[in-house]
């Protein structure tokens, strides 16, 4: 009989991953690498990693902090500009280790001033992509200052998203964190080259816990959290078991200084609980038997990589995730939930 307090899944993989550089990558490395087999790692450093020498470069800063004996593989990307080079495209197949290319509309988010301004810009570098099989990873909100922020994930499918699966219908692409019923429906109702990761934190939070007793920077990201009803059908797409929904926690690490400011750098950091969070969100929704899909299965099939083969334990223990980590010098990195008693706990 299984024992229903404790859950035992193939090793998971991170498809949506910030670690930053020098101290900071040190810091957080380990919260990921002791849960995750792989990351996708974003490319948004200062400045952006554009090219697939400028990959490896970064892959080798990552492995020279991996702690040993935690057996993880870092995925890399490249930050898709106004001028990425079609011959990247090719060279990034031959790496082996570049797995996908990131598109920033250009303000959208953190460190995005390099990213694209407009996406006919990048046509040609998408007609190699395609043509090569290299997925494309959208963060997919308008930046038109004129739409309200809470509408922009909307508006980039129908504006910007539509079009480009229409142009490109054999390129695949990834809808990052998605934060809406719009991109649930999309993603579901498209082909299977569009698939879409989602957060712990936009699976448990709604807009209320921006202002839940005054400002709540640790719980400000972008995209910015949404109303209950678009949570609702996250959740639902996310526990659905539809092989298009999978783990990718966005986890963004930002000093305790950049959150606690006049303007809040925007960024939720999960890594270090970021499986039981999810496992929290899944026994809430009666779909436990889904984690393990959602979690281990269905990003590897959509990258047509291998599925990991070692397992991991989830024990239903309560616990309080510390108040703070360190992170830069007397500049520490505040968790989400920070203080607060989670239900899992990663044995
Ligand atoms: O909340 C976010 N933080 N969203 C992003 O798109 C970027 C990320 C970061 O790099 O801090
Ligand atoms: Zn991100």
């Amino acid at each position: 009989m299984a024992d229903p307090n404790q859950i035992r899944i193939t090793r998971p993989d991170d498809w949506h991953l910030h670690l930053r550089d020098g101290a900071a990558l040190a810091a957080v490395l380990p919260h990921t690498a002791r849960q995750f087999g792989r990351a996708i790692v974003m490319p948004n450093l200062k400045p952006p990693v554009r090219t697939v020498a400028e990959a490896a470069d970064y892959r080798a800063r990552i492995l020279a902090v991996l702690p040993a004996g935690l057996g993880f593989e870092p995925l890399m990307t490249l930050y898709l500009t106004d001028n990425t080079p079609v011959t990247e495209i090719a060279k990034a197949i031959d790496s082996s280790f570049v797995k996908a290319v990131k598109l920033f509309p250009a303000g959208a988010t953190t460190n995005s001033d390099a990213g694209v301004t407009a996406i006919e810009k990048t046509y040609a570098v998408l007609a190699e992509m395609e043509k090569l099989g290299l997925p494309l990873l959208v963060h997919g909100e308008e930046t038109d200052p004129a739409i309200d922020i809470f509408d922009r994930e909307a508006a980039f499918i129908e504006r910007t998203l539509a079009p480009l699966l229409r142009r490109f219908p054999g390129l695949k692409v990834v809808m990052e964190h998605i934060t809406t019923t719009d991109a649930a429906d999309f993603v579901r109702s498209a082909g299977p080259q569009l698939a879409a990761t989602v957060t712990a934190h936009h699976l448990l939070l709604n807009r209320n816990a921006l202002f839940n007793g005054g400002l709540r920077p640790y719980h400000y990201c972008l995209p910015v959290l949404k109303d209950e009803r678009h949570r609702q059908a996250v959740v639902a797409a996310a526990t659905s078991g539809s092989p298009k929904f999978f783990l990718g926690t966005d986890s963004a690490p930002h000093p305790k200084s950049a959150k606690e400011a006049a303007s809040a750098a925007g960024g939720c950091y999960t890594a270090f609980a970021a499986l039981e969070l999810y496992a929290q969100v899944f026994e809430q929704a009666g779909a436990l038997d889904k984690l393990e899909a959602f979690a281990s299965f269905n990003g590897a099939d959509f990258y047509g990589l291998p599925r990991n083969t070692g397992q991991i334990t989830l024990k239903k223990e309560a616990w309080t995730i510390p108040t703070s980590l360190p992170y830069l010098n007397s500049d520490p990195l505040i968790p989400l939930f920070a203080g607060e008693t989670i239900c899992w706990k990663m044995t």
